[in-house]
């Protein structure tokens, strides 16, 4: 899945494929920070691209049942803007910070690039009604995108979790 996305928030810096560090409130922190630089250096700057980001371990990842859960879903992002990191473009789904639920492990954050051609993307009314359990498979189908040209992921679990936070114990294992 690391394949050429870097992601980039305040304090920590590119978290591409790693777990956002247990210190500093880092995990706490997260869940208020707004949207990150996402750069795909080997944008074309000529192409419009699209970014989805889903976390498919909702509400855990021993039970998926709402999987994926749509983070962040933007269209229309100019080649040069994707080359940069910011994202701009047609906000189809206005990010929403991980806010991984207590007691459900780490979840997974995964992020898509898609070159999106001369296409017209949108959701369906039924899609956009809920973020949670969100069938990505049959969107992606439906506007012929097959391999993403980048894409990422990082982990984190809830705060309250992370054994920093609690001395007793507590915060699962990473698998
Ligand atoms: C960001 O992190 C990923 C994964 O560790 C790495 O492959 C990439 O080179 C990093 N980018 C920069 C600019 O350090
Ligand atoms: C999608 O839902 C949001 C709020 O849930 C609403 O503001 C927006 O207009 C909807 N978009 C479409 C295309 O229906």
């Amino acid at each position: 899945l690391c394949r050429g996305l870097e992601v980039l928030y305040p304090e920590v810096g590119n978290i591409s494929c790693m777990y956002v560090p247990d210190c500093s409130n880092y995990r706490e922190k997260i869940t208020h920070w707004p949207e990150p630089i996402v750069k795909f250096h080997g944008a074309l700057e000529d192409a419009k691209y699209i970014l989805i980001m889903v976390d498919p371990d909702a509400p855990s990842r021993s039970s998926p049942i709402a999987r994926f859960w749509r983070h962040w879903l933007v269209t229309d992002i100019r080649g040069t803007d994707m080359k940069n990191g910011r994202i701009q473009g047609q906000e189809l789904t206005p990010y929403q910070p991980p806010t991984p639920p207590a007691q459900t492990g780490f979840h997974r954050y995964q992020f898509f690039v898609y070159l999106q051609e001369g296409k017209t993307i949108s959701l369906l009314p039924e899609e956009n009604d809920s973020r949670g359990a969100w069938n990505m498979e049959r969107f992606l189908n439906r506007f012929h995108f097959n391999e993403p040209e980048a894409s990422t992921q990082f982990l984190t679990q809830n705060y309250e979790d992370s054994p920093a936070q609690s001395p007793g114990g507590g915060g699962n294992a990473p698998k």
